[in-house]
């Protein structure tokens, strides 16, 4: 055979075994659908049997490769090249070791765990197995905060003095999960406030510092308004059972999730596993006594914070100056970044940044430009980064070119710990953590 004219065979497509078949599974698994030529999903873990059920049908999946769990997975020769781990926050580390062991690569949800200690066995698996495993980090992914890195590395604002980001928690979304839904406690979902919905921000912050890491860290926080005495004079309980106030409370379920069901409203009936399609059914579920949408937003006894800022001392002497607002009226990731030569600030919302350099001969001492990112940030929640990530993980697997930002679970180490370290000066105070 003339080797000049061979072609070179195409790439089998990636197989996979999604564990935890919820949300977020939901998402990264579509690339199996739209694109079957880059992966496969060839197996499922999940407790819940109607999800189970879902998964085997969707993916056309042999009862033998539906698991109740991993234990029962790993009972079998390894039959896939990774697994897709999107388990709620306290399982990831119980769930990953044995499938590392069983040679399993890893597509791991954020948090890789939930604490330092928690973590270390979960790193040394990893390294020891020499396994790869890769940290759901979607925002590394998106144009926004990608071409913010260019700007940045190509020294155009001069060195970094600052960076200050804000995660404002849009009420909307502050209610449902983190109120309301399986995040306000972290007895139950694992993860403190800062972990489950900020651990992406103090990740963008280290990736941008690059090479510059935190000395020091220090946090302060707590409930300022979720909480029973910030409750208006007369409310009831539930907002469709007893509850005077309801129609100009703006936390009402029924205003929230039947008259606007595109304003998080999926969340409530994903986490109750019901799926109705009129309002009377709707209204019948939010009725029920025990469910926990309906509750009252300031009688739902959070153990998580709702506001928190923390202050990091990097070891070149810049800082960092980082904010969660839950409860806010706008949900936006907001990120100001100061240099010795200019500035960059930018709303992801807005799909846009500006920056702005130093030039004492221009009107006003400087120039400032603004780079769009909405023709490049597109496809879902985060901004093209769930399926990004997906592909990332692909050409990892695969050998191939990897995106700069590839968050490895070794290049995720600094962001957590900056949240681990975080939320331990806030519980003590705002004592400052070394890093
Ligand atoms: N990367 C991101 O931007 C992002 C966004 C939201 C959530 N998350 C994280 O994704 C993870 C999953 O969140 P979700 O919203 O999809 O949750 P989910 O509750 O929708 O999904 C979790 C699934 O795991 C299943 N499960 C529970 N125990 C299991 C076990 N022992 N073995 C196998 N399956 C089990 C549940 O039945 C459920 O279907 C969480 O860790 C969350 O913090 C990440």
């Amino acid at each position: 055979m003339n080797t000049d004219t061979q072609e070179a065979a195409a790439p089998q497509p990636i197989s996979v075994i999604i564990v935890g078949m919820g949300a977020r599974a939901s998402i990264y698994s579509m690339v199996a659908l739209t694109n079957p030529e880059l992966l496969r999903v060839v197996g499922v873990v999940e407790t819940n049997p109607e999800r189970r059920d879902q998964a085997r049908i969707m993916f056309d999946l042999p009862d033998e490769h539906c698991f109740n769990s991993v234990d029962e997975l790993v009972a079998l020769p390894r039959f896939a090249d990774a697994v897709i781990n999107c388990t709620m926050d306290r399982l990831h580390v119980q769930t990953s070791l044995p499938l590392l062991r069983h040679g399993y690569d890893l597509l791991l949800e954020k948090p890789y765990a939930l604490s330092d200690e928690e973590g270390q066995p979960l790193i040394e698996c990893a390294r020891e197995t020499g396994r790869k495993v890769m940290v759901c980090h979607v925002l590394r992914y998106t144009p926004f905060y990608r071409a913010m890195r260019r700007v940045i590395a190509l020294g155009s604002i001069g060195e970094v003095i600052n960076i200050h980001m804000a995660n404002q928690v849009g009420y909307l979304h502050e209610s449902v999960s983190f109120v309301r839904g399986k995040y306000a406690r972290e007895e139950i979902c694992g993860s403190c406030m800062l972990l489950t919905k900020c651990s992406h921000d103090l990740d963008i912050m280290s990736w941008l510092m690059g090479e510059n890491t935190p000395a020091t860290i220090s946090s302060v926080g707590g409930v300022i308004q979720f909480k029973e005495e910030k409750a208006p004079e007369g409310a009831g309980t539930h907002c469709l059972n007893n509850c005077p106030l309801e129609r100009d409370c703006p936390f009402s379920a029924r205003r929230l999730y039947i008259e606007h069901p595109l304003r998080w409203s999926n969340n409530v009936w994903h986490d109750t596993n019901n799926a109705p399609s009129t309002d009377e059914e709707k209204e019948a579920i939010l009725r029920q006594p025990d469910n926990p949408f309906s509750r009252c937003v300031y009688r739902c006894n959070i153990s998580i914070v709702d506001h928190q800022s923390v202050l990091i001392h990097f070891r070149d002497g810049a800082t960092g100056t980082f904010s969660m607002n839950g409860g806010a009226s706008t949900p936006r990731r907001i990120i100001h970044v100061t240099g010795t030569r200019g500035e960059i600030y930018g709303d992801f919302e807005e799909e846009c940044f500006h920056v702005r350099q130093m030039d004492p001969a221009a009107p006003g001492g400087y120039t400032e430009r603004t780079l769009d990112m909405s023709d490049f940030q597109q496809g879902d929640a985060h901004g093209g980064g769930d399926r990004s990530i997906v592909l990332d993980f692909i050409a990892l697997l695969r050998g191939e070119r990897t995106s700069p930002g590839c968050p490895t679970l070794e290049d995720s180490i600094t962001g957590h710990r900056m949240v681990f370290l975080a939320e331990k000066s806030r519980l003590a105070g705002g004592a400052v953590q070394t890093f």
